[in-house]
Formats: structure tokens, C-alpha cells, sequence
């Protein structure tokens, strides 16, 4: 059953690409984003995570009252939860509800999640302090989970990989030897995606908003695509698995 616990797991649920808006009624390429992430959220609520994940691009608007709206909806739901800024982010006005980056520590694994920001630019970038912050969980061997907004991997669609992370070299540079890196979750491709490269699963999730088309040179919305959330389950010895579930 998908709902149900099981002794010695982490259940984490990863929703990514809100894009929320702060009018109840605008809409985001033609869709109502805070309606398909309160579908997200009460799918979410049933999957008994431990863990609620955000992966970024939360405010399109990047309004202070957009992040207010789903700061309350995230309290409301009574789950645990953390979020990551993505390039449509202000990360100083998210860290006013709660921290843009954590290092969690569950029974057999630990979790980080970075900022990948990068001030006016849809790229992003791992600066001096993230890759120091990798280095320190590194220095602990129980398993990893990495959590970004961008990609470190490319995606097969040139126009978003142009887009992805500028220093990727220096992220896998940390990794490249240490097995104990075993998963690495993001967003912003608005696709399902996923590779190993080195030690790690790098898996992609679509978003709670609209979707766009993969393995595509230019950018293009796919309209008929469902939104999605990702359920990690952790166990021990770092064992783990990971499905979607599709939910429009
Ligand atoms: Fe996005």
C-alpha cells in the first residue's frame, strides 16, 4: 500500500514547480496553480510522509503575500516540511517563513537541501557555501540525499539545459568518489527525469503546475502531460526507492 509506513522508513514526498500566484484566481500559462498545488498537498497528506518536500520555483510572482498564502497552507496540513528557492524565488523573503536550506538527519540517512539561486538569472549556482555545506555531510557516512532546484545533469532538451546549473562540474567534483551520495532529487525541467551518473540516481519530478515537453531544442508547454509528486522511501543501509504518482 502507498499510504502505508513501514518500520525503518523515511517517507519523503517531493512537489516541485508550484508557481503560485498571489491573486486566488490567476493564472499561470492558462492554469490555476494554487488549485493544482492544494490537489498536490492533500495527495501528499495521504501518503503519510515524513517529510514534505519543496523543490523550488514556489512564487512565479515572487510576492511576499504569495509566499504568506502557501507558508499557512504548509502549517495548515500538519506535515513536516521544507522548501528550496528556484530562479522564480526570493530566497531572502522565503527565509523569513523558514529556512531556504536544512541538513536533516533521519535514523539511517541524511538529507540536504541547497540554494541553487542565482540573483537574475534562470541559471542557477552552487556558491562557496553550498559546496562547503555538501563537504560537511560528506564527512558523515551514512547516505545522502541531495536536494537543488537545477539540474546537475543535463535532460536531453538543449533549451533547459542551457538553463540548468552553471557549476555543475563542481558539484560532481565532491561527489564523483563517494559512494555514499546516492540520490540526487531537483525540479525546474517540469518533467520526469532521471540518470545515474557517478554514485548517485539523479531524479527530476514534474511540477504541480504545468508541464513542458521533453527531450525538445525549444521550449514548449505540454498541455495534455499530469502533474505529479515523487514518494521516496529510505531505508536502512541506504536502500531506497522512489515512484511517481500522477494525480491529474
Ligand atoms: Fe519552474
Amino acid at each position: 500500500m502507498l499510504n502505508q509506513k513501514q518500520p525503518n522508513t523515511f517517507r519523503l514526498v517531493q512537489l516541485t514547480d508550484l508557481h503560485l500566484l498571489a491573486g486566488p484566481k490567476e493564472k499561470y500559462r492558462g492554469k490555476n496553480t494554487r488549485a493544482s498545488f492544494l490537489k498536490s498537498l492533500k495527495l501528499a497528506g495521504r501518503l503519510n510522509p515524513d517529510l514534505l518536500l519543496l523543490t523550488g520555483d514556489l512564487a512565479e510572482d515572487q510576492q511576499e503575500a504569495t509566499y504568506t498564502w502557501l507558508y499557512q497552507q504548509l502549517e495548515a496540513s500538519g506535515l513536516a516540511w521544507q522548501w528550496l528557492a528556484g530562479n522564480h524565488d526570493q530566497p531572502a523573503v522565503m527565509a523569513k517563513f523558514s529556512p531556504v536550506n536544512f541538513h536533516q538527519q533521519t535514523q539511517d540517512w541524511q538529507l540536504l537541501g541547497l540554494n541553487s539561486h542565482l540573483a537574475g538569472a534562470t541559471q542557477g549556482r552552487l556558491d562557496k557555501q553550498q559546496l562547503r555545506l555538501i563537504e560537511q555531510a560528506l564527512n558523515n557516512p551514512k547516505p545522502l540525499l541531495i536536494a537543488l532546484h537545477h539540474p546537475p545533469v543535463e535532460v536531453g532538451s538543449q533549451w533547459k539545459d542551457a538553463l540548468a546549473l552553471q557549476n555543475a562540474e563542481d558539484f560532481w567534483e565532491l561527489l564523483k568518489d563517494q559512494p555514499q551520495a546516492k540520490l540526487v532529487v531537483f525540479g525546474h525541467v517540469h518533467q520526469a527525469f532521471s540518470c545515474y551518473k557517478h554514485h548517485s540516481l539523479n531524479l527530476a519530478t514534474p511540477a504541480t503546475s504545468i508541464q513542458f515537453t521533453a527531450n525538445t531544442n525549444k521550449f514548449s508547454v505540454n498541455a495534455s502531460a499530469p502533474a505529479a509528486l515523487r514518494l521516496i522511501r529510505l531505508k536502512p543501509e541506504g536502500q531506497f526507492s522512489s515512484r511517481l504518482i500522477h494525480y491529474e
